[in-house]
């Protein structure tokens, strides 16, 4: 009856451990009556023989055992010996030994995640992205390097520390001066809060928006994870229809007349995930009924930085500071691992959203943070910048290719004028093709995952950037395989 327990209990002792062997038996008996393999009234084996089995010393258990009596753990029942004490709770799991890896399941109430459409199945080879950048562009030595540089500058400077939930003073500035410069955004450090990538940004900006049953507009296809973050906040989801030139601006005023709307969430740049840009006539329009009505538009413009046609249009954020939470990303411009982005909005609003980071995690990680501060003072972000945008840009126009060679008329697009994706949309019937495609192992973006309305037109969003170019024909031609035969 004991053995199992007797030889588990010795494989758990380690001699190397600076914890004192008789420690290592207390720890473990106590862990083994908590969790019900030991159940109290059971006899423990006799201060010898467990010596013997665990191949101890005896006056080593006779001091755990002596220790644990006086705990209360075990009684000592005289000559017959030493137990688990009988005044003890009865374990709930007595009967039911605990699994050795980790727990499997919880024996209180939590509130699980609602049930979304899988944006990308697990377990392929063959992965279609939603428009990744292509991480192995970055030179892993330049990252290191900064990497020393920002650590060695933070302990020199005594900024190891509990720091401003804002994010790294220095990357706050830099992000200011790069959004002023570049994208004309009039902006200081005090309109920063840096954010864990964009969809941290867009957690946060419905937290300091949106209240349970708040209406939120959304275009009727859309960026699923940033609806999911809204409804976790208990907001009212109004899709909106959504045209080649962006949202459909009289719907939002007709839904904005109906509903008590807080928040309308666009991608204006590359809408996702259709690639269009809002048109600038609609954003005038918007603007005007984000006045009219009193909403807050979060513009997310997650990959600003790749624009391949034309002059790019200035963020809405840069016109409308105080109408605009504008949200931006060093994910695809960098790396996604780093987990950065900004949350661009007026002070008041940034100190709100600091309130939710000091909630969330106490602080950013502001030693990454230093490190793509020093990556932008040092110039190695703008070098990396202008390589990959070349890059991309021959990547955009093989992608094309492959898809006219591999599809011919069976797949229809349009160019997209940037971002690092494609919009497909099919005449054959899309579920049957998804099926095909899932069936082939293949893993990819499920087209309902970006639909908010069934009215919605259907389409894939198939990433370029990701692949070189004898990698995005093996996938044009696996897709094209697995749709069409
Ligand atoms: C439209 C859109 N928003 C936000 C994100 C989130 O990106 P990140 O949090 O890495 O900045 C993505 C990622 O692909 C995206 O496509």
């Amino acid at each position: 009856m004991l053995r199992p327990w007797q030889i588990s209990l010795g494989e758990r002792l380690d001699p190397a451990r600076a914890t004192p062997i008789y420690m290592q038996i207390i720890q473990a008996l106590i862990r083994d009556i908590e969790s019900g393999r030991l159940v109290s009234g059971t006899f423990l084996p006799s201060s010898r023989e467990l010596a013997a089995i665990l191949g101890v010393n005896r006056k080593t258990v006779v001091l755990a055992y002596e220790d644990l009596i006086a705990q209360g753990w075990l009684v000592s029942a005289g000559t017959r010996g030493t137990m688990v004490s009988t005044s003890l709770p009865e374990s709930t799991r007595a009967d039911a030994p605990l699994p050795e890896g980790c727990a499997v399941e919880a024996d209180y109430e939590f509130l699980a995640p609602p049930v979304r459409p899988l944006a990308i199945p697990a377990g392929s080879a063959l992965k279609l992205d939603e428009g990744a950048p292509d991480g192995r562009l970055f030179p892993a030595a330049i990252l290191t390097r900064a990497y020393r540089t920002a650590i060695n500058r933070a302990s020199r400077e005594n900024r190891l520390q509990y720091r401003d939930p804002r994010g790294s003073p220095k990357l706050r500035e830099a992000i200011a001066t790069m959004l002023k410069v570049q994208r004309g955004l009039p902006v200081t450090a005090e309109n920063i809060c840096i954010t864990r990538g964009s969809q941290n940004g867009i957690f946060l900006a419905s937290q300091v928006l949106v209240r349970p049953g708040d209406a939120v507009i959304v275009e009727h296809l859309t960026y699923e994870p940033a609806v999911a973050a809204f409804r976790a906040r208990g907001a009212k989801i109004i899709p909106v229809r959504l045209d080649g030139d962006g949202i459909d601006v009289e719907a939002v005023e007709t839904a904005a007349r109906r509903h008590a709307v807080r928040a309308v969430f666009l991608t204006p740049h590359h809408q996702f995930p259709t690639t269009v840009a809002l048109r600038p006539e609609r954003r005038l329009r918007l603007l005007d009924l984000s006045r009219q009505f009193g909403f807050a538009l979060i513009e997310d413009d997650y990959d600003h930085e790749f624009h391949f046609e034309t002059q790019p249009l200035l963020p809405m954020a840069a016109y409308a500071p105080r109408q605009v939470i504008y949200v931006g990303s060093l994910s695809k411009l960098l790396l996604p691992t780093l987990r950065i982005g900004y949350l661009v909005a007026p002070p008041p609003v940034v100190d709100a959203v600091a309130h939710y980071v000091s909630l969330t995690d106490g602080m950013g990680n502001t030693l990454t943070e230093d490190t793509a501060a020093e990556l932008i003072a040092n110039g190695e972000l703008r070098r990396h910048a202008r390589k990959v945008h070349q890059i991309y840009a021959e990547r955009r126009e093989t992608f094309a290719r492959e898809l006219d060679r591999a599809f011919g008329g069976r797949v229809h697009y349009r160019m997209p004028d940037g971002g690092l994706a494609f919009w497909l949309r099919f005449d054959d019937d899309l579920d049957r093709i998804e099926e095909r495609i899932s069936a082939a192992g293949l893993s990819f973006a499920s087209s309902r995952s970006f639909m908010t309305s069934n009215e919605a037109e259907r389409g894939l969003r198939v990433g370029f950037a990701s692949l070189d170019a004898k990698e995005a024909r093996a996938a044009i031609e696996a897709l094209r395989t697995a749709a069409f035969g």
